[in-house]
Order: C-alpha cells, then sequence, then structure tokens
C-alpha cells in the first residue's frame, strides 16, 4: 500500500475502533510511563491525547490503573535495564490481575533485539508499538479485546502518520511541538537514527497552525522538537530553511517565547545565528550538543566538525548575542578516547562556559559502529566523569552568581518543590528560578530580581 493510502485508511477506520473501546470497555483508568527524551513526552501526550478519546481517565498509580503503557527510551543501555525492570514489576501485578492490559512502546519497541526480547521475557504484555505509529494505539487495543494474544505493528520510518494527532499536553502555557522526525547523522554512538528511521520535515504550514491553536488556547511559549532542528526543510520539496521557519513563527501574535531542542553544531548557518539578533520571540538560549572536545574523537563519532569549527560557531554567536545562555550534552569515555583527548574536552568547556550542560558517561549500544572499536575501561570513565563536572559546574555557578541584582522574565510553571508559598519557572536562558508566589502566577510571564544562585537553580523576589 502507498504511504497516503495507508495514512487514509488507518485514520477512516480509527473512528469505529475508538468507538468501541468507548462503547464496551467498562475499566479505564490508565497509565502512560515515559522514559527519555522530549520526544518520548511529547508521545507520550499524543497517547493520552488518544486515549482520552477513547474514555479512559488518567491515573498517577499502578495499583489504581486498567491499562498501563510503557512508552521506551534506548539512549543508554541503563535506560533499557530500566525498563525490564519495570517490566517484571508489572508481570507480578498483573499474575495477580490477569484483566490488566499493558503495552509497551517508544524506540526500544523500534529495535528487533530489544523487542523480540520483550515479547520472549514478558509474554504478559499484550500490546507493542512504535515511535512512527501511535495512531495504530486504538486499533491494537480493538484486537487484543478481542482475543489477539499479542497486538503489534512497528514502522521502521516516520511517513507522515502522526499528522492530525492531538496531543495532551502537560502544562497549556508551554508546549512541545514536533517540527520533524528521525535523523540522518549516524553519529557511530548512537540508537536513534535506528529507532527513529529517516529524518522527515513536517510541513511548515501544520506546524504555523498547530502552533496558532496551541496559541489560542493559552500557549505562551513552545519548544521545536526534532533530533537535528537545524536542518530542518531538507526532505521539503520546496526551499525553505530552519530559519525560514522561525520567521515565520516569530510573527505569531500572542505567542511569547520560541525554544528548539536539538540542533548540531555542523548545520549551524549564518542565518540561523542572526535570528538570534533579530527575532525578538527566539529565547536567548542555545542547546548544541559538542559531546567531545576531541578532534580525533569527535572524527571517530562521525560529528563532522572538529574542536576549531564548535569554538568558532560559539564565538561568532556570542558576538551577535553576547547574553545568550549556551548548554550543551558531552559524553565521557568514547571508545578510543585518550587522556589527551578528554583534556580537549575539559579545555573546550573553560572556553565555551556551559551554563547548563548534560554529562553522560558512553554506554555501549550494540550494533552501532563504535559498539565494535577498542572501549575505555569503566574505571577510567567513570573517573573522567567526575572530572567533567569539576570543571563544569563551578563555571555554572559563576554564570549563575553574576545574575544576582539583575532582573529577568520567568515563566511561571509550578509550586516549588521545597516551599509552598514559593513558585518555580525558567527564565530565557532556561535556568530555574524559585521565588515567592502563588498560584495566580503559574502561566504567566514574570518580572523576577535575582537575589541568590548556585549552580543549578536562582533565587529571586517578584517585581511589580
Ligand atoms: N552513550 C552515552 N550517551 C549517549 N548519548 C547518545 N548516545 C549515547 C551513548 N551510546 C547522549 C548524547 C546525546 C544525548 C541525547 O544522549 O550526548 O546528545
Ligand atoms: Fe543521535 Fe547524532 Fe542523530 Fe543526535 S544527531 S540523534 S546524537 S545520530
Amino acid at each position: 500500500m502507498e504511504n497516503s493510502d495507508l495514512i487514509k485508511d488507518l485514520k477512516d477506520n480509527v473512528n469505529e475502533y475508538m468507538a468501541f473501546i468507548k462503547e464496551n470497555i467498562d475499566k479505564k483508568n490508565a497509565l502512560v510511563i515515559t522514559h527519555g527524551c522530549q520526544m518520548n513526552e511529547h508521545d507520550s501526550e499524543k497517547i493520552i491525547w488518544l486515549l482520552e478519546k477513547m474514555g479512559y481517565t488518567m491515573v498517577d498509580e499502578i495499583d489504581n490503573a486498567d491499562f498501563i503503557v510503557v512508552n521506551t527510551c534506548s539512549v543508554r543501555h541503563s535506560a533499557e535495564d530500566k525498563v525490564y525492570g519495570q517490566l517484571g514489576n508489572l508481570k507480578n501485578i498483573k499474575n495477580k490481575r490477569k484483566d490488566l492490559k499493558i503495552a509497551v512502546c517508544g524506540c526500544m519497541m523500534q529495535r528487533e533485539e530489544s523487542r523480540n526480547y520483550v515479547i520472549e521475557k514478558f509474554p504478559n504484555v499484550d500490546i507493542i508499538f512504535g515511535t512512527n505509529n501511535i495512531w495504530k494505539l486504538p486499533e491494537l487495543l480493538y484486537s487484543s479485546y478481542n482475543g489477539k494474544k499479542l497486538a503489534i505493528d512497528i514502522e521502521e520510518n516516520p511517513i507522515g502518520l502522526d499528522e492530525g494527532l492531538g496531543a495532551t499536553r502537560a502544562y497549556g502555557f508551554k508546549s512541545y511541538v514536533n517540527i520533524m522526525y528521525g535523523c540522518n547523522n549516524f553519529c557511530t554512538y548512537c540508537i536513534v537514527p535506528y529507532t527513529r528511521g529517516r529524518e522527515t520535515s513536517r510541513n511548515p504550514k501544520d506546524i504555523i497552525k498547530e502552533i496558532e491553536d496551541l496559541v489560542s488556547h493559552g500557549t505562551k511559549e513552545v519548544t521545536l522538537l526534532g533530533q537535528n532542528v537545524n536542518s530542518y526543510g531538507k526532505t521539503l520539496d520546496f526551499d525553505y530553511s530552519f530559519a525560514n521557519l522561525l520567521e515565520d513563527i516569530n510573527e505569531i501574535e500572542g505567542l511569547e517565547r520560541i525554544r528548539f531542542m536539538t540542533s548540531h553544531p555542523k548545520d549551524i548557518s549564518d542565518e540561523l545565528i542572526m535570528a538570534f539578533k533579530n527575532l525578538d520571540k527566539l529565547c536567548n538560549f542555545l542547546h548544541l550538543p559538542v559531546q567531545a572536545g576531541s578532534t580525533d574523537v569527535l572524527k571517530k563519532m562521525n560529528r563532522k566538525y572538529s574542536k576549531e569549527d564548535y569554538l568558532n560557531t560559539i564565538e561568532k554567536i556570542k558576538s551577535i548575542n553576547p547574553d545568550i545562555a549556551l548548554s550543551t550534552d558531552i559524553m565521557v569515555g568514547f571508545p578510543g578516547e585518550t587522556e589527551e583527548d578528554f583534556e580537549d574536552t575539559l579545555d573546550l568547556c573553560r572556553k565555551v562556559e556551559y551554563d547548563t550542560s548534560f554529562t553522560f558517561i558512553y554506554s555501549v549500544r550494540e550494533n552501532t559502529p563504535a559498539a565494535k572499536m577498542e572501549q575505555v575501561p569503566d574505571k577510567v570513565k567513570h573517573e573522567r566523569f567526575e572530572r567533567l563536572l569539576d570543571v563544569l559546574y563551578p563555571i555554572q555557578e559563576k554564570k549563575n552568581k553574576a545574575l544576582i541584582g539583575q532582573n529577568v522574565t520567568v515563566l511561571v510553571e509550578d509550586f516549588s518543590k521545597k516551599r509552598d508559598d514559593y513558585v518555580t519557572g525558567r527564565t530565557e536562558g532556561f535556568k530555574l528560578v524559585n521565588f515567592k508566589g502563588d498560584e495566580s502566577d503559574i502561566g504567566k510571564i514574570v518580572d523576577v530580581k535575582i537575589t541568590d544562585a548556585n549552580s543549578f537553580s536562582l533565587e529571586g523576589e517578584k517585581l511589580g
């Protein structure tokens, strides 16, 4: 079947499956457990939207749920182990509660090895689907309730099946919006190109319409999601870049903040750098994963830039926008990483001065090129990891402390976890700020004067 026919067929029939579940199934408390990145968080929002359409009520506790969906992540070994532990626990629960339904989805299910392992070791799993066919959930539930022992469907590549799916967003005032799916970069350590398939950009008209709808329902901030957002547009059949998309989104009336995740240093164009100067809604924040500071290691990683290229890009960005907050992903212990290579990573971190960082110990992913390279001993990896944090955290603290006395804007997200008369939110630079406030502040962008800071968060006082 052609992709377009498949999509039409699926979407024409989905209402019947949804109606069946809505009318014929009584026990409808559901829980979605999400592992991994923002992409997965947003996929879970789509799953919840479908479940609610079928009449499910979302609950927080396993004990209260009749249907549990585990949305999995494959990026590191530890993430997979966590899922297996959870499925073991659910197996015991299901032995006592036979009518409990369990679905497993997400990146692990896109990988044949993990999928087969789940099928073999956890026969109590009723439904399996992947990252590229969330729309199939109602049909799979229908099959499962009609006696199918394992209702399973996987789609290798993103083929536009997410178009038209709504999402029950965790917060109304800040929303994730997919702009593209998949990844074509094949960094040698990474499993994502094998789990999420080939890169596909959504049509800009669909993206803009989705954001306009969100804004009309109260969204103030959008985060544009994709594995490599700055290569957006390459699969469109007309000339339109990521910078063009940002310009068009910047025009949407009522929208106040734009963020994006994640960008690749090899695809940062001058046009995009200028957007940080020209677009008033684009937050003063760039997450630009470097992964490693050694040009040799970057080559082995297939990252397609050198240490100098990366530092030049950062210099350009800082010269256009000196106040920009910078964030990164860094990995230690990539195969063959020498002490000298690692020193290059520390040197780069000292030069860039990141405001935030996500740090990882390299984890072997089967069937990726790096899995076959000579590995760094665990002890060395752990020791380097500690040394990396010793460089990153004091810089973060210094940069946060430099904000003391300054006024910032904060999109207030929630009550603070530490004190109930405090609220918490993020600055444009993605820094967490806690300050005295109440329910009426939540969802608003407020002016705050920073009064204190540490490596991970700021404290402030509301102005006005
Ligand atoms: N081991 C450790 N970290 C990894 N990442 C991706 N693959 C691996 C791996 N095999 C990290 C990268 C990426 C982030 C999302 O996860 O830093 O940017
Ligand atoms: Fe993985 Fe590299 Fe693609 Fe990011 S750009 S998802 S690290 S292959």
